[in-house]
């Protein structure tokens, strides 16, 4: 099971530094539970713990001239390998295309990175049933090497991230398990998981693990979320 969080343009370096302390304070040994944590990029840290600090975005390049991006080298510096790729924030308010996506996925597939690819459909999408949603999904999943061996799919509706709506168990069961028979690879669901329903999210059969955003910004509730992930057993 993987836990992971997303601050998105929240915790300072300051913030980011005491969370990952009291974190890696809380936590009993973690035996197949896995832990993430994706501060924004100023608040990158080099940490060593049980939780691994991964970036939530970067430029597909070691260095050079794309104002306002980090490279592969500032990530080097912290010792991160794990990166976000696809995240709904990054295609829709930031207009990522599939095209830059796929070369962002290629690029950091290339230096071995895991790859926590986010894929989902907005509202509008929904509303046309399930076809219309895998339809959709699978547009996301256009130029992504599904064999790679360290993807981690996120399911993330757009309609569900920091909306306070999630889809009901049987939904996400649903499309969990058709990408599960279209991708083949490990899936976390994300949008609006909070303390109160992660642990039945996680225990759903085709879940292996929650993506958080406002809900893990405090590490008290964070932390139950992992406490709720190692009481989990899956055969
Ligand atoms: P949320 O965000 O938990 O605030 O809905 C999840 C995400 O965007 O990864």
């Amino acid at each position: 099971m993987i836990v992971a969080a997303n601050f998105k343009t929240n915790l300072t370096r300051l913030e980011t530094g005491e969370y990952l302390g009291e974190l890696e304070g809380m936590l009993p040994k973690l035996e197949g539970v896995e832990v993430r944590v994706f501060p924004a990029s100023s608040s990158l840290v080099p940490h060593k713990g049980q939780a691994v600090v991964g970036a939530q975005n970067a430029y597909p390049a070691k260095s050079g001239a794309f104002t306002g991006e980090i490279g592969l080298v500032h990530l080097e510096e912290f010792g991160i390998e794990t990166i976000l790729v696809g995240h709904s924030e990054r295609r829709h308010v930031l207009h990522e295309s599939q095209v830059d996506i796929a070369k962002k996925f290629d690029f950091f597939k290339e230096n071995g990175f895991e790859i926590i690819y986010c894929i989902g459909e907005p509202l509008s999408v929904k509303e046309q049933g399930l076809d219309a949603t895998l339809a959709y999904l699978q547009t996301q999943l256009e130029g992504i090497d599904l064999s790679y061996a360290k993807l981690v799919v996120a399911y993330e509706p757009v309609w569900a991230i920091g909306s306070g709506l999630t889809p009901t168990l049987e939904e996400i069961e649903t499309i969990h398990d058709a990408l599960k028979r279209i991708a083949g690879v490990k899936l976390l669901y994300g949008g609006s998981v909070k303390t109160d329903n992660a642990k039945a999210i996680m225990e759903l059969p085709s879940v292996d693990g929650v993506l958080v955003g406002s809900g893990a910004l405090k590490v008290e509730n964070f932390f139950s979320m992992i406490n709720d992930a190692i009481t989990i057993k899956k055969g």
